[in-house]
């Protein structure tokens, strides 16, 4: 039987420069969608996919986010002595148990490679996942639970893959497929950012992952590719020579939070899929339009 997945590695850090202004003084994956921060929604996902410890990798002035789920006195007491207990409860939902979280500084941006790499003390010797908090998942169940599944199913390392809008391939990571019958497939091969046309298929690399500790060791002394950062995806390449990887192309929709028309987009998908606001959005943007 495999071995299970336990942690999770969240590489958060990153100039934000596609939601300037307000990435300077904000992170971006603390921007919100409705009323929670993009975060919030990615730790829920991976508490739902049995994640007990997450690994934030982060950068410079991004302490905010550590703060976002440490515990803050003065505002807890007061919301208790005015007996606000919703709300209390509310506040208190992303918090972790205590040690459930690491906080690792990424110290140059180097890529995503290099930032998994950050996390490999903390990892150590087992199977873990990745989440790249830009790409917010609306599923049921959630993307890294259907993640979880294919992987118990298969073994090896998993990489969740959707469909490229036209034209689009050559800003992502691309899979190749050893021939596609439903939604689990063998892969055989995987490119970062390929040049238009030379694309392997149209299934990008969605931002869910679960690998295997080896790749540690490739990353360590992987060479620059794509943008000159150390990519993920080479990475992964090498890993194929020795490992099995399956492309899972997961049931629901991405919203890449980076970027400020996905946000947007975000921001009224989740407010339409909230029972206690679907009716006053959908009214609301009834009236704008
Ligand atoms: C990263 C990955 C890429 C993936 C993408 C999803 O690229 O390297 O393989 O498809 O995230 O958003 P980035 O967006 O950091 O350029």
């Amino acid at each position: 039987m495999a071995k299970p997945v336990r942690k999770a590695v969240l590489p958060v850090a990153g100039l934000g420069t596609r939601v300037l202004p307000v990435g300077k003084t904000t992170p971006k994956n603390l921007l919100n969608v409705v009323d929670r921060p993009i975060l919030s929604y990615i730790v829920e996902e991976a508490r739902a996919a049995g994640i007990e410890h997450m690994v934030f990798i982060v950068s410079r002035g991004q302490g905010a986010i550590e703060d976002y789920f440490d515990s803050i006195p003065e505002i807890e007491n007061a919301l208790s002595a005015k007996g606000k207990v919703e709300i209390l409860e509310d506040l208190r939902r992303d918090l972790p148990q205590p040690g459930q979280m690491s906080f690792i500084r990424q110290m140059a941006p180097l890529g995503l490679g290099h930032a998994v790499w950050c996390a490999r003390h903390v990892i150590g010797d087992e199977p873990f996942a990745v989440m790249l908090p830009d790409m917010l998942m609306q599923a049921s169940p959630p993307a890294l639970v259907q993640a979880v599944a294919a992987y118990e199913k298969t073994g090896g390392n998993i990489v969740v893959v959707e469909p490229a809008p036209e034209g689009e391939t050559h800003k992502y990571g691309i899979v190749a497929l050893d021939g596609r019958d439903g939604r689990l497939n063998r892969m055989t091969g995987m490119v970062e950012k390929p040049p238009l046309g030379t694309e392997p298929s149209n299934l990008f690399i969605s931002g869910r992952y679960i690998l295997q500790p080896e790749i540690f060791n490739i990353l360590e002394t992987q060479e620059r590719g794509a943008g000159g950062e150390i990519q993920l995806t080479d990475g992964m390449f090498n890993l194929m020579k020795t490992q099995d990887f399956h492309a899972l192309e997961y049931e629901g929709t991405t919203y890449d939070c980076g970027d400020k028309l996905g946000l947007l987009r975000a921001n009224v998908a989740f407010a339409l899929a909230r029972p206690d606001l679907a009716d006053a959005a959908r009214q609301a943007i009834k009236a704008l339009l």
